[in-house]
This record gives structure tokens, C-alpha cells and sequence, in this order.
């Protein structure tokens, strides 16, 4: 079966990508850089973008991309301004939505929300970050960032440093990697480590990996370390968030620590665990990640939406 037809319900969750899968996306990604030549391919389609949560990379960049790609889109940007706001059901919101578009992106503050749209939906609806589940097309962007930027994916080891619990694209992600041959390191305060059900999946998946607290002392060993925020947003308990923020700040100093050819990267948005003073360095990629975002998106939609 080809990309096309497994995935024409839509891209839900990373577990749904094995290896083939992966390396093709990022191949169409990388074709998806030639603005020139796509730039009609979705004539006449319509995205439906519907964020009942914040964003701005993933949003932008799926509009973006189905503008580059000649298409159009609709949607709204806050769950204030959707009927939903009137008592209206997620469920009725996609089968009213499905009649005016050719595919939806969503993003929701529940973790099956994305799944529950996809079982609604008669067009291909792409989960564009599902509470503290998952953000799976951040994660392929973040492997096309990775590869793009010089690095090998077997035999990579790399730190994911942050709120491993809440953060949806660190479980995007590793469960991505865990299609390679990679080591792992886990870095978190105890709170904030990666939760048991993602655990069983990696080792499942025999995924070498290591949960650690402190990151200066490896430093010297990634490849690269991809750095997140303490989602504040999904703690219940403000005094847990304000134990716990600010436990990581990469500075300088760290980056010394660091190979010749190490990457520091971050999904975005960043609050404070990385200095501004670093922003320039070769090694910082974070803003690089954020343009990949594009030629990924672009790969995604016209895999889901082209004739
Ligand atoms: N990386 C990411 O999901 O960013 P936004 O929240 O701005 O979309």
C-alpha cells in the first residue's frame, strides 16, 4: 500500500509511520522545496484549519504551505469565535466542517480529539497537536530538520531535554525515532518524566534509551538535543508548574561543551530554556526547524489532498 492510500483517512499519530513511510515523507519534503514547480498542485482544494488551542508555526505554516501549493484555506483560530462555544458537540463541529473543505487540521486541548475528528470526517483531518498526546507532523518535520542539517538518523544520539509528560511533540518524536537505530537520552526533572504508556511503547519498540536529570554531563556525547517548554498550560496545580520552571537554561557555557557538528534545536515556542545570546550560533537550529515546517507540511497535504 502507498503513502497515499494508508494514509487517506489522515495523519493522526506517529505510531501509524514505520521507516518506509518516514523516508518518503521526507523525500516528497525535500522535492516540496522547489516552490516553482508544486505551485498549482492543490488548485481548487480547500484546508479547513481549526485551532481551538494557540499557535503560531503550525497554523502559519499549514496555511502557508496549501497557499504555496495553489489551494485555499478556512477555519478559526480560537474555540471562542466555532459554534462549539454554543454547546456545540466536536463531532458535530467535523460534520459541518467536512461539507465546506477538502481536508482539516486540528488542533484541541483533548488527547483523542484528533482521532475522534478523523471518525467523524468524511476528508482527511491531520492532528496538528492533540493535548499532551501528540504533534505528529512536528515530528517529521523535526526528522527532515535533523537530516537536512547534517545528521545521520541511525546511530544518533540524541538528549530530549524539558517536559517530557505534557510535551506532545517529544512524544511525536521519539516515537518516530524509535523506527532508528538511536540512543535516547531523557532528560527532565522527576516530574516531568516521560510517561509510563510511552515507555512500554519504546521498549516495545527495543529503543535504546536513558532517563537522566542532569544534561551537563553528556553533553559531550549528542549529536543534538532538542530542548521544550514546560507546557504551564496543562499543569492542574500552579505551585507544581512553579516548582519546576526554569530547570533548564542552555547558555553558552553548555554550547562550548558541545561536538563540532551538535545541533541544538527546539519546536517552539521558547520561554526561557534557551539563552537569546546563542541564537546565532551555527549549532542553533530552532529557527531553521521552524522553515522545515513548510516543505514537510507541503509533502503532507498533497500526499492527502491531490487528485
Ligand atoms: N511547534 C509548535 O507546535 O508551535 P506552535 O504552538 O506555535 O504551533
Amino acid at each position: 500500500m502507498n503513502f497515499k492510500e494508508k494514509f487517506k483517512e489522515g495523519i493522526i499519530s506517529a505510531k501509524d509511520f514505520n521507516r518506509e513511510d518516514i523516508e518518503y515523507i521526507l523525500k516528497r519534503a525535500n522535492e516540496m522545496r522547489d516552490d516553482k514547480k508544486y505551485r498549482d498542485l492543490l488548485k481548487g482544494k480547500i484546508l479547513a484549519t481549526l485551532f481551538f488551542e494557540p499557535s503560531t508555526r503550525t497554523r502559519l505554516s499549514f496555511e502557508s504551505a496549501m497557499i504555496r501549493l495553489g489551494g485555499q484555506i478556512i477555519g478559526f483560530h480560537s474555540g471562542d469565535v466555532s459554534s462549539i462555544k454554543k454547546g456545540e458537540t466536536l463531532a458535530d463541529t467535523i460534520r459541518t466542517v467536512e461539507n465546506y473543505c477538502d481536508g482539516i487540521v486540528i488542533r484541541h486541548s483533548l488527547e483523542g480529539s484528533a482521532l475522534l475528528a478523523a471518525k467523524f470526517s468524511k476528508v482527511p483531518v491531520i492532528n496538528a497537536g492533540s493535548g499532551s498526546g501528540e504533534h505528529p507532523t512536528q515530528a517529521l518535520l523535526d526528522l527532515f530538520t535533523m537530516v537536512h542539517e547534517g545528521l545521520k538518523l541511525d546511530g544518533l544520539n540524541i538528549g530530549i531535554m524539558g517536559d517530557l509528560k505534557y510535551g506532545r511533540t517529544v512524544h511525536s518524536l521519539s516515537i518516530l525515532l524509535s523506527n532508528f537505530d538511536v540512543n535516547i537520552y531523557f532528560i527532565s526533572p522527576k516530574e516531568l518524566m516521560l510517561r509510563n504508556r510511552d515507555k512500554d511503547y519504546l521498549r516495545q519498540k527495543e529503543v535504546k534509551y536513558k532517563e537522566i536529570e542532569k544534561y551537563r554531563d553528556i553533553l559531550n556525547v549528542l549529536d543534538v538535543l532538542y530542548v521544550t517548554r514546560i507546557q504551564k498550560e496543562r499543569f492542574a496545580d500552579i505551585e507544581e508548574y512553579d516548582r519546576v520552571k526554569g530547570f533548564y537554561i542552555f547558555t553558552k557555557d553548555d554550547l562550548k561543551e558541545t561536538k563540532d557538528h551538535f545541533k541544538l534545536m527546539h519546536p517552539l515556542p521558547r520561554v526561557d530554556e534557551i539563552s537569546p545570546e546563542i541564537d546565532n550560533s551555527p549549532k542553533s537550529i530552532f529557527f531553521k526547524q521552524a522553515y522545515y515546517g513548510i516543505p514537510t507540511r507541503k509533502a503532507v497535504l498533497s500526499e492527502l489532498l491531490s487528485d
